[in-house]
């Protein structure tokens, strides 16, 4: 990769600082008064999956992996050391699973007879194991059945690998009936991988199911809630907003494993846990434990949403399963339940207390609209069958809710014959916005600085609502995420921003990924069980979107964009709230270059900012250990006049904040 670059540096286009006399010369024209056109609030967004353990075992900060039993092996993440399990003789004790028909949604419970109260025990291994803090405090959950009130404690325990206990509480399971019980664990030590033992005290037996385990401090401290520290960062980001939930698990391998919103909200113990598509979808990085819980469910989306001030974006089902999969479909006559589904989750984030599910978004806890303005009508769908089925759900939702923005797809590719079909189709169609996916190699996204610039005026908007560079030749996990990615992501996004009036919507994807349990790369935030950072590429999407302006203004090199000229990129923006210029500038080259900033007027401070990412070595990423070797750092610049000379490091990003008069 970083040969590439070389190779393409022209020695005669450099000036350092005035220490290399005749140098290429840049000089940036910057039309400081002319608006050309408005961006957008919702330019830089999130897209979320439920890929790479980004829910359960990630944002949705459960400690206890198949906390009730419903995995397709119903012990999966669970064990019981010191019990035979294949003979009633077991020497102290037995689990045994039990499917009940009294609830369909939860029917698997843990049954467990304990015959010697003096060492058995279960563990439950959690999420590659449990991140946990030292004087941190841990809340615990579980219903239990205790029969002829036989056991007298249950003891639950955090230990470590050499099972040395890290903090315990004790439940005295006080019900022959199915009964809630809670209590609080504090950990004695930082652990990153502990694990929960479960002891009893008394010998009978004991029926328990939705064992559970959060951490007490949670984003705005909500009860079995998300990770700060996670939510933190997408905070950080400012995003326009938030699509969830996906992505292919939108459509699912098959139809019956489709996302159903309706299936996800409501009591938490009554969500159907549901294979992960992604489970063994890579023969390379099987995950055969991944499954949803669905704790992080459509409501949890929404107010996700809220909370880190973005609008929410559901994308749905359009009776179509993954075409990479089975593909398959739902025959046109038979697709009103689906459509109904759009439909009641527009009343569900919409209507009023007193429609059906406007009063369930109520009752569990937001009696306030969510104000939704944009829904998806598949994912990553193609062909004639996603046209027909497109105009059923755009019919649907239009006559009832006409200013409902419907986002449609245009396949997985962002050229060929698939997206050509897609977008001809939807143009005629007069579709709202429609979504392009690119998952691409560096050198494509620096060539397509311009992609968007002859795109039809008049036709649909453009929702880029995946994508991501993917460095040629790296398969390893964070390394994926090198500064050669983000670097040409950031020459890329000049010409998302140049041509806002088009593109309205854009993010990166995948959003997360554990280090132990990813199935795919790069992704724009890592986490452990502990800890998680913001890659290169997180920098690059959070300087745009924090640094976005409300305007775009002209900035051009003999009259045209710069959208590569001297591998320099960029564009202009004003921010008319903060009454603020915004220069944006890549340097993709491997030496750093001077260039001329001519502003149009003088109407700008001439004290300003300069915010630099950079990096010297294009195959240098974060790490959990070392997430802060590419951050931006600020430093002051000061305009001389209207004219003034910016010097751009190797393989920089820039962005100049001059505020205006
Ligand atoms: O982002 C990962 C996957 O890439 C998405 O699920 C899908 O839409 C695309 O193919």
């Amino acid at each position: 990769m970083k040969s590439n670059f070389i190779t393409k540096i022209t020695l005669c286009g450099l000036l350092l600082n005035g220490i290399y006399s005749h140098a290429q010369q840049t000089t940036l024209e910057v039309n400081t008064s002319k608006t050309i056109t408005k961006i957008q609030p919702t330019m830089y967004g999130i897209f979320f999956e439920d890929i790479n353990f980004a829910a359960d075992g990630g944002l949705y900060a459960e400690m206890v992996k198949n906390r009730s039993f419903e995995f397709a092996m119903p012990f999966m993440g669970w064990s019981q050391p010191n019990s035979n399990t294949h003979s009633l003789n077991a020497n102290s004790g037995i689990a045994t699973p039990v499917r009940t028909s009294q609830n369909s949604n939860n029917p698997d419970f843990c049954r467990i007879l304990i015959n010697d109260d003096k060492g058995y025990h279960i563990i439950n291994e959690g999420f590659r194991g449990m991140g946990i803090k030292k004087d941190a405090k841990y809340n615990l959950s579980l219903k239990a059945a205790n029969h002829n009130n036989a056991i007298k404690k249950i003891i639950l325990q955090l230990i470590d690998k050499d099972k040395k206990v890290l903090g315990e509480t004790v439940i005295t399971p006080s019900s022959t009936d199915w009964k809630d019980y809670s209590s609080q664990i504090i950990a004695t030590a930082t652990e990153a991988k502990a694990q929960l033992k479960i002891t009893f005290e008394g010998t009978g037996t004991i029926d328990l199911d939705m064992i559970s385990l959060f951490p007490e401090e949670t984003w705005n401290n909500r009860k079995n809630g998300l990770r700060k520290d996670i939510v933190q960062l997408l905070y950080d980001l400012k995003p326009g907003f938030l699509r969830f939930p996906g992505g292919c698990i939108v459509e699912g391998r098959t139809l019956e494993n489709r996302y159903q919103w309706k299936k996800t909200v409501g009591a938490v113990e009554n969500r159907e846990t549901m294979i992960n598509r992604w489970n063994l979808e890579f023969k390379n990085r099987q995950v055969p434990d991944y499954f949803q819980s669905f704790g992080l469910g459509f409501f949890e989306y929404f107010q996700l949403s809220e909370d880190v001030g973005a609008e929410p974006l559901p994308i749905l089902s359009c009776g179509m399963a993954c075409q990479y999969n089975s593909g398959e479909l739902v025959p046109i006559n038979e697709l009103d339940p689906y459509v109904q589904d759009a439909l009641d989750l527009i009343e569900f984030a919409n209507g009023a207390e007193t429609t059906e599910w406007g009063k369930l978004r109520a009752n569990m806890g937001h009696p306030k609209p969510f104000n939704l303005k944009y829904i998806g009508v598949g994912n990553e769908q193609w062909g004639p069958e996603y046209i027909e089925r497109y105009k059923v759900f755009a019919a649907a939702i239009k006559s009832k809710y006409p200013n409902m923005i419907i986002v449609s797809g245009s396949g997985p590719s962002p050229d060929g014959a698939f997206f050509d079909y897609g977008m001809q189709e939807l143009k005629k169609l007069n579709a709202d916005i429609v979504d392009e996916h690119y998952y691409k190699n560096p050198e494509w996204f620096k060539e397509n600085a311009t992609r968007y610039d002859n795109y039809d005026r008049k036709g649909p908007k453009i929702f880029a609502g995946e994508y991501a560079a993917h460095p040629k030749g790296v398969e390893d996990g964070l390394k994926e995420n090198n500064w050669l990615s983000a670097l040409s992501e950031s020459a890329f996004m000049t010409g998302l921003e140049r041509n806002a009036d088009v593109v309205h919507l854009t993010s990166y994807a995948p959003l997360m990924a554990h280090v132990d349990a990813f199935q795919w790369a790069p992704d724009m935030i890592w986490f452990d069980n502990l800890n998680s950072f913001g890659t290169a590429n997180y920098y690059v999407q959070k300087l745009f979107s924090n640094n976005k302006g409300t305007d775009v203004l002209a900035i051009t090199k003999d009259g045209k964009p710069l959208t590569g000229q001297n591998e320099l990129y960029a564009t202009a923006a004003k921010d008319v709230v903060k009454k603020e210029l915004i220069l944006k500038l890549v340097n993709t080259s491997g030496k750093a270059q001077d260039v001329t900033i001519n502003l149009s007027e003088n109407n700008v401070n001439a004290k300003g900012k300069l915010i630099i990412l950079t990096n010297q070595n294009l195959e240098e990423y974060n790490t959990i250990a070392e997430p802060t070797k590419i951050i931006p750092t600020e430093r002051d610049y000061k305009m001389s006049g209207k004219k003034s000379v910016l010097n751009l490091p190797a393989y920089s990003f820039t962005i100049l904040k001059l505020k205006m008069k």
